[in-house]
């Protein structure tokens, strides 16, 4: 009754609402709420469907509730679980998981904070302690100093590349220990091994967040992290059209994620889901073709005179280039990369300012290249010695590289540069250019 396929395949509405079953021809409003809902296609689609329905008919009140309590598999409603959100997940858990003996899991949801603040919650309570990252994203970071300290989750932010600060944060009542792959804006890369060992032997989870990174430059559970997360806005989706977040680790710890998850309401989307999903199939592509810019852009713009510093770990100079070699794909090295132009604030600014190709604009990870001013956007709660402080010069500006050709980049850069340097002297090294 409910699949009744009789007119040519094409599927009625579920049961009592087609038209009145002992014979009597119901209302025109029931037989409109009725109307039947397309062809039941057997064949398998090509193309991920978007299923926005929020809710599945079932023919007894039995398969419904097998369906909520997982004895049978099904879909009961969007919240809790939805077929084209669930791709998703299991798009990222394979690419996540490539290299990883055993199964892994994927839960997707709304946002990257979605994903973030539900995987915190889930694996902490009241008395919890958590060692973070002292350079992880500004919203990270206000969850676990504000609302997760006030309802008794204390957080120690260290500096993730001395291990041995790690080491001494850690206490008995850790349960995670949260880094990014790659942080903003200086690139630096965290010892995912070397954290992974010091988090288990305290009974701590690692959780990483890798959005800068991106399972096609490193996956964090080949290394030892117990949990990966993305904001899919950023890489996974790329085409800056598309929110979404995503976690992945193995079927026990994803069990919790999943519960919270299912109780917080953070749920992705549908067509927000197909985005991310469709987004996937050229990460290979982009991602290889945005890091080999990256490094080619990176190298040019720091042999430029108006330039003090430039962050990116393929440059042989950066702190994390070892590691990033040990841990990334070959010659991937990541998409970002900022530069600090001689003059502070004013001449980070102008030099943004000057650019025609780069568009200034918030978020990384889309095709287009994207740049920002950190002083005054990102990291704008900062003064400039406290910049300084995190080894962020006030003039920085950080791009994440797109696909475009990388000599119009490249060109773009110089030529703002050039302007920058009428105007903006190095203060004590002239012509010096560093990693
Ligand atoms: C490293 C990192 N993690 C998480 C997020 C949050 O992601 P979303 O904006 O999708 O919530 C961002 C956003 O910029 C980010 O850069």
């Amino acid at each position: 009754m409910s699949h009744d396929t009789s007119s040519g395949g094409i599927r009625h509405g579920g049961t009592g609402h087609g038209g009145g079953g002992d014979g009597a021809r119901a209302g025109e409003n029931t037989r409109a709420v009725g109307l039947p809902t397309g062809p039941a296609v057997d064949e398998r689609p090509l193309r991920l469907p978007v299923y926005r329905s929020t809710t599945y008919e079932f023919a007894t009140s039995q398969e419904y509730a097998d369906v909520l309590d997982g004895a049978r598999p099904g879909y009961s409603y969007a919240r809790i679980d939805n077929p084209t959100t669930e791709a998703f997940a299991y798009a990222v858990a394979a690419l996540e998981g490539a290299g990883v003996d055993g199964e892994v899991r994927g839960q997707a949801f709304a946002s990257g904070m979605a994903a973030i603040s539900t995987t915190l919650l889930a694996l902490t309570a009241a008395g919890a302690h958590v060692v973070a990252s002292r350079s992880i994203y500004g919203n990270t970071y206000s969850l676990l100093d504000g609302l997760l300290r006030r309802f008794g989750v204390a957080t120690d932010f260290v500096d993730i590349t001395d291990l041995d600060a790690v080491r001494a944060a850690v206490r008995p009542e850790t349960a995670v220990v949260f880094t990014e792959t790659l942080s903003n804006p200086t690139m630096t890369v965290s010892d995912l091994p070397a954290l992974a060992g010091i988090a288990h032997a305290a009974g701590a989870a690692l959780v990483v967040d890798s959005t800068f990174a991106s399972p096609a430059v490193c996956r964090p559970l080949e290394h030892g992290a117990d949990l990966v997360l993305h904001s899919g806005t950023k890489y996974l989706g790329g085409h800056s059209d598309a929110t979404g977040g995503v976690v992945v680790g193995r079927p026990d710890t994803m069990a919790a994620i999943r519960s919270a998850r299912v109780d917080l309401g953070p749920c992705l989307a549908p067509d927000e889901a197909f985005l991310l999903h469709r987004g996937l199939e050229t990460l290979p592509l982009r991602v290889a073709r945005q890091c080999a810019t990256a490094a080619e852009f990176a190298a040019a713009v720091a042999a430029h005179p108006a330039v003090e510093r430039v962050d990116h770990p393929a440059l042989p100079t950066h702190p994390g280039h070892g590691l990033a070699a040990r841990l990334f794909d070959a010659g991937r090295y990541g998409a970002v990369v900022t530069v600090t132009p001689h003059g502070g604030r004013e001449a980070g600014m102008a030099f943004a300012d000057g650019l025609r190709v780069a568009t200034i604009a918030a978020s990384l990870g889309g095709t287009h290249t994207l740049v920002g001013h950190v002083g005054s956007t990102t990291h704008r709660q900062m003064s400039d010695d406290s910049l300084q402080a995190a080894g962020i010069g006030p003039g920085a500006v950080r791009f994440s590289i797109g696909v475009e050709d990388p000599a119009d980049l490249i060109a773009d850069a110089l030529a703002s540069l050039d302007r920058c340097a009428e105007q903006w002297r190095p203060a004590d090294r002239p012509g010096a250019a560093e990693g």
